[in-house]
């Protein structure tokens, strides 16, 4: 989609793509960030964009050269594909993962992220590298407005300002900058007889999915099974549980979240193989037997109707896959050829009974057969598929 800025065009596309042509890989919090950007009368020296999502941006504000920050390994694959199209030149220090110490900055810009916990763990980032005079600029949409917002920009800043709405998105203005005792927080989620640590901003919040407690229940793992995949392994609880079964098995596991990898590394050690990405091409050989996933399977039509608590703390990435809700199962369907042995199976969570018929469909018609298993509250939830 076409974007002029500063008089030069951009052609800026999401990433991973979509067919919804209504889907703009970027919102009008996304355009408020530029306009105030562009109305500041101080030079900016060193500028850091956090939760940038398709790079709109990074590609539009080019000249400033922002370090871009990224959680998500989809948000850089969108970043560098925007950059490489509009011809601009990616240098490789552009583009960093949320650990480790920014440089000195003057201005930062966080597109504020649904999960709470998250935006701290950001606000926290950039408070450090900060100069006196530094100004960070926070762009959301008034929809997703909470006072908590204003809370947590409090704790670290002096002055925090809330801009006019336009066209129903906003700015927080951060300026001043407390001087408070920094340090990274983990969260400690007791399962078990084992205490999980985990990043901010990783699924599930403060305790262990109920499903996926159920997904567990259900898996055993033979001695046979020594080749797993865990996609989705967000803290790593399932890989957990299979490397106590099998401690021999070799297990990938595979996030697209950085801090979800990071958090399973905390949570996950022998045998393990940790793969930062959003796509199975580092483990697509087809020796796997068995590949394990509680995929996000929320329809983006409705992320609204959710619990609050999960809507605010939870980030979206972990629950819907921005589309019908399925599409995970239609990659495992496609994939399996390519990522199983001949006995080699899938165990999968799913959305409850409303999504069993469609999830049914989606394998039976490249000819495989499957199995479902209910919870304990009685709806379907689980689906194991063999050729
Ligand atoms: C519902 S959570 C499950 C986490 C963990 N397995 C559990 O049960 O607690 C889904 C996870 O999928 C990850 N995710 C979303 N899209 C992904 C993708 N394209 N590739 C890999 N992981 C993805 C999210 O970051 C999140 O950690």
């Amino acid at each position: 989609m076409k974007y002029t800025y500063n008089d030069r065009d951009f052609d800026i596309k999401r990433y991973p793509s979509t067919t919804n042509r209504s889907l703009q890989p970027w919102n009008a919090a996304d355009e408020l960030i530029l306009e105030y950007i562009n109305d500041l009368s101080d030079e900016h020296e060193s500028s850091v964009l956090i939760n940038d999502r398709f790079g709109f941006l990074a590609t539009n504000l080019f000249k400033l050269q922002p370090l871009s920050v990224v959680n998500h390994k989809s948000h850089q694959k969108a970043i560098e594909r925007n950059y490489v199209s509009n011809s601009l030149v990616l240098k490789s220090r552009t583009i960093k993962t949320p650990f480790g110490s920014l440089p000195d900055i003057d201005l930062g810009v966080i597109k504020i992220p649904k999960s709470l916990e998250a935006f701290e763990f950001y606000l926290q980032l950039l408070h450090k590298s900060l100069s006196e005079h530094g100004v960070i600029v926070c762009g959301f949409m008034t929809k997703y407005f909470t006072p908590q917002l204003l809370e947590i920009s409090s704790k670290y800043f002096e002055e925090v300002e809330q801009s006019k709405a336009k066209k129903k998105a906003r700015l927080l203005i951060l300026k001043n900058k407390k001087e408070i005792e920094q340090q990274v927080v983990t969260i400690d989620i007791q399962f078990g007889d084992k205490v999980y640590k985990q990043y901010p901003g990783v699924f599930s919040s403060d305790h262990i999915d109920y499903a996926t407690q159920f997904l567990l229940e259900y898996l055993s793992v033979k001695e046979s099974e020594n080749n797993i995949l865990d996609l989705a392994s967000g803290n790593g609880v399932i890989a957990d549980n299979i490397l106590n079964q099998q401690p021999n098995a070799e297990v990938h596991l595979v996030d697209d979240s950085f801090l979800a990898v990071e958090s399973s590394k905390m949570n996950v050690h022998e045998g393990a193989h940790f793969h930062w990405n959003d796509s199975l091409e580092d483990v697509d050989d087809g020796s796997l037997d068995l590949v394990v996933s509680n995929p996000p399977y929320i329809a983006v039509n409705e992320m609204n109707s959710l619990q609050a608590e999960v809507r605010d703390y939870d980030p979206p990435s972990a629950l819907t896959d921005n589309g019908d809700g399925l599409s995970f199962y239609r990659r495992f369907a496609e994939q399996f050829e390519n990522l199983l042995i001949s006995d080699g199976y899938l165990l999968l969570e799913f959305g409850g009974n409303a999504q069993k018929g469609a999830v049914e469909s989606i394998f039976q018609n490249v000819g495989l057969n499957t199995e479902f298993f209910k919870d304990l509250q009685n709806d379907w939830r689980v689906i194991e598929v063999r050729r």
